[in-house]
């Protein structure tokens, strides 16, 4: 459903992008053999930033991904670097394209990687409307300074991947997770060695789609046994495809969602009584009164999406559809999202592509791409039109055959750093909040199965408001007090879970200042949201 649902707007855009014609061009070739030619040892450890903003990462092997300015930007961006980094050495054909901010203020020795999901949907959504350092979101007429960015915290790296995403250059050929998790493995080698950076903290962070990539990297990287490189401490995902993802995350508790979320939705009394019946015919109230409880009952049996996908029980769909008849804006990402549709300099396909005559997208400005050191011949667009892998069937038809997290990867990943926070957004229906605890209450980690007792601890948000507070302080009112109760926390054997309040599918866009208390534990920061 998380790619249907993405393919089909994603007919509507407006460009394609990378794909094998692209395969070679200058300015990568020519970074990649200047940088890569010379062995990481050479570079010496980068001096710390100081008061005067000395930059810490800047060397003569990094000053050709350095970023001065960025169009429409209109103040200091700090130290930013981006462009393209070969997957294997001396190999021009394929190479991921990233955007690295370092922290602001006094150093860390980390990175924090950020992954927007799809597949083949590019991180620099979040870099731009997320979680960077500026951000140009949905309706609004030009970039501002986020005051929750990340890189108040930590390193920032934010990768276009696999192959086939963004500017990221080279032909898909991948069928597993495994695969482009070995291709962001060399990536990230030849990116540290560029950088002069080794013996790094790593933490892998992403969204949706992502909910298969954090993992199955984080595990990768983790089979490495190389700390230099690979010292991979925590992992965050927000609204995660990692179990059955069209089944327990969307479809069996769909019909309860719409019931908590009523006036979203408006529906009249016969449509409720037809999913309503739906819900119980289907089985799917049964599958919830057994498998979410607190020790669950047991091992959920398998759920086949094809089964699922517009037949009769796909109620996810049914639900959609009449979603739109009193709301032709309803988007499954945010539930709460009514007319007008918002000019979107992105054009992300999570919502509608929507792109006014005469607007142009972001990333696709040959004035940006210059900025940026992108590949000026590859067309950018938010999601890639052509499918990144390229098998067919597998558990989640998606082109990839991988299993669903729950079952290796993600408890590997807990296993071994013990600090994996998996979120939810309440207000997000393509990746529904319950369906996200039913897949963890069927993976065992750590000797047992599933969370042995139920969430109920409450995350109370007490940063204060930087972005609206002076307006309000000015008619009088104390806004600068924090937000209050934003989600419910919850956390066993080295897993926090963390249901969001009043978010929909991109956390960090919605409710920066709860995905900043996120940060903040899977970085050790904190001990409790
Ligand atoms: C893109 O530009 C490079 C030169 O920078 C060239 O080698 C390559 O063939 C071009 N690719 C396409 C698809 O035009
Ligand atoms: C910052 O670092 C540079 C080079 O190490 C040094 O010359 C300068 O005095 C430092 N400035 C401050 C304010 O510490
Ligand atoms: C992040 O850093 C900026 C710039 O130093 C600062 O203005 C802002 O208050 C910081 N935000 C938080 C949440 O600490
Ligand atoms: C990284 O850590 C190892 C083991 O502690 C040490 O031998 C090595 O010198 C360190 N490398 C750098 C570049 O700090
Ligand atoms: C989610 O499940 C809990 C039981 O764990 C239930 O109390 C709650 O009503 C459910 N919420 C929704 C939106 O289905
Ligand atoms: C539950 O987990 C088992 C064991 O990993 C797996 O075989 C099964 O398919 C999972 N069930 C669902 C509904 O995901
Ligand atoms: C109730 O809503 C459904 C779905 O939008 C619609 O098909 C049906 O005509 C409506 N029924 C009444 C009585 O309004």
């Amino acid at each position: 459903m998380l790619l249907k649902s993405i393919l089909s707007t994603a007919a509507l855009a407006v460009s394609l992008c990378a794909d094998n014609a692209s395969a070679k061009h200058g300015p990568f070739a020519q970074k990649a053999r200047d940088s890569l030619s010379r062995r990481a040892a050479q570079y010496p450890k980068a001096a710390p930033q100081n008061a005067t903003g000395d930059f810490r990462f800047l060397t003569k092997d990094t000053k050709p991904y350095r970023v001065n300015s960025l169009p429409d930007v209109p103040f200091d961006i700090g130290e930013m670097y981006s462009g393209l980094v070969p997957i294997e050495e001396g190999d021009d054909s394929r190479g991921l394209f990233f955007v690295f901010q370092p922290k602001l203020g006094a150093p860390v020795d980390e990175i924090t990687i950020w992954l927007n999901g799809g597949p083949g949907c590019s991180s620099l959504e979040g870099f731009f409307q997320e979680n960077g350092r500026f951000l140009w979101q949905p309706g609004t007429f030009a970039p501002v300074e986020n005051p929750y960015a990340w890189v108040n915290l930590t390193n920032v790296l934010w990768v276009e991947q696999p192959v086939g995403t963004g500017f990221s250059i080279g032909k898909p050929t991948a069928t597993t997770q495994e695969e482009t998790a070995a291709d962001f493995v060399k990536f990230f080698k030849n990116f540290q060695d560029i950088f002069g950076i080794k013996n790094f903290t790593i933490y892998v962070t992403g969204e949706s789609y992502a909910g298969r990539y954090v993992p199955y990297i984080s595990a990768a990287m983790l089979d490495q046994k190389d700390k230099e490189y690979y010292d991979v401490k925590g992992a965050l995902m927000y609204d995660p495809c990692i179990g059955q993802h069209d089944y327990v995350q969307q479809e069996a508790v769909a019909v309860p969602f719409v019931q908590q979320n009523a006036n979203f939705f408006n529906f009249n009394a016969s449509f409720m009584a037809q999913i309503e019946d739906l819900h119980q015919t289907c089985g799917f109230k049964d599958f919830i009164d057994e498998y979410l409880t607190f020790p669950p009952a047991g091992i959920q049996p398998q759920k086949s999406f094809n089964s699922m996908n517009n037949g009769p029980c796909d109620v996810a769909n049914l639900i959609t559809d009449a979603a739109y008849v009193s709301n032709s804006c309803f988007d499954v990402y945010e539930i709460n999202l009514m007319c007008p549709l918002a000019w979107d300099v992105l054009a992300m396909p999570t919502a509608f592509d929507y792109l006014p005559k005469g607007a142009r997208v972001y990333f696709d400005r040959p004035d940006v791409k210059r900025a940026m050191h992108a590949p000026a011949n590859v067309t950018w667009s938010g999601c890639s039109q052509e499918s990144v892998f390229v098998g067919t069937g597998g558990p989640e038809d998606e082109g990839e055959t991988s299993a669903n997290p729950i079952e290796h990867v993600l408890p590997q990943v807990i296993e071994s750093t013990n600090r994996v926070l998996v979120s939810n957004a309440d207000y997000d229906m393509i990746i529904i909040t319950n369906g996200t605890l039913l897949s963890i209450q069927n993976m065992t980690w750590n000797g047992l199965l599933g969370f042995q007792s139920a969430p109920v601890t409450p995350i109370n948000i007490d940063l204060p408001d930087l972005t609206w507070g002076p307006v309000f302080e000015h008619n009088g009112r104390a806004m600068q007090d924090g937000q209050g109760i934003m989600g419910v926390q919850h956390y066993e054997r080295g897993l926090m879970w963390a249901e969001t309040y009043q978010s929909g599918h991109m956390q960090p866009q919605y409710q920066p200042r709860v995905a900043y208390r996120h940060l903040q534990w899977v970085l050790g920061r904190v001990e409790k949201l």
